[in-house]
């Protein structure tokens, strides 16, 4: 194996006011392990600025970069606005159909993030003219058109994440009722993964979904915290192999 970068993972940490001290420590511990440190959204429990303090002060100081998306969650009190500004006053990279490019340990390592949205997988999405779901499913391909864009910017990296909330894919959803499916994901998500083929995928948003899948051999991990069972997952990925073989996952110890 030639240069390693590990990316620690954890999605839906809905961080609590009276949680403070377990993030903070959670961060602390994750922080010796990576050199990346990828939050999946649902940082929050209800899109409130004192939940999202809690993670902004514990990624604050911090030695490795933090890199963001929002989840549905971070939208429920209506100020993405404030919670982002939150996230970036602490150093955190937030993403939103964007994405960054950090030079880690002499390695280009670009991650493309997007929130995603609804859309389900197969036919789940009937588009009969209503103005409502016309508008959902555009807000759906603005996140596939924003996630092709950032994976295009970060092709010449050596390691290329990508970072979403969504799913794009049924894999990571095996165990939630399959009529929940259609809000949980989107697999139109799939489409520039297929085509710009990133080292890793990570999103959450599924609870009670499964933590492995992949998208034509490009491995997509669900790293919510209730899937993992424990606050982050570090993958370790080879900068000099360039393959979308599965990362080598390793268990925070
Ligand atoms: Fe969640
Ligand atoms: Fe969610």
């Amino acid at each position: 194996m030639g240069k390693t970068i590990r990316v620690a993972a954890a999605g839906d940490i809905h961080a609590g006011s009276a949680e403070r001290d377990r993030v903070a420590e959670a961060f602390k511990r994750v922080e010796e392990q990576a050199d990346v440190i990828l939050l999946a959204g649902d940082l929050t429990q209800r899109g409130q600025v004192d939940e999202i303090d809690v993670v902004a002060d514990a990624c604050s100081g911090l030695q490795v970069p933090v890199v963001a998306v929002l989840g549905n969650h971070d939208w429920q009190s209506d100020r993405p606005g404030d919670l982002a500004r939150a996230l970036a006053e602490a150093g955190v990279v937030v993403l939103d159909r964007t994405h960054t490019i950090l030079p880690l340990n002499g390695v280009s390592v670009g991650v493309a993030g997007v929130k995603g949205f609804v859309g389900g997988f197969g036919n789940q999405w009937a588009n009969f003219g209503e103005p409502l779901f016309r508008e959902a499913y555009a807000e759906t391909t603005k996140d596939v058109d924003g996630l092709d864009r950032s994976l295009a910017s970060i092709e010449p990296c050596a390691v290329r994440l990508a970072l979403l909330h969504y799913s794009p894919v049924e894999a990571t959803l095996i165990g939630e009722p399959e009529r929940l499916w259609l809000v949980l994901g989107a697999d139109r998500l799939a489409g520039p993964i297929r085509q710009h083929r990133p080292d890793l995928v990570v999103h959450g948003h599924a609870h009670h979904g499964s933590f492995e899948g992949d998208i034509d051999g490009v491995p997509v991990y669900n790293v919510a915290v209730h899937v993992m069972g424990r606050e982050f997952w570090v993958f370790e990925l080879d900068a000099e192999r360039r393959t979308t073989a599965p990362p080598l996952a390793v268990e925070e110890t």
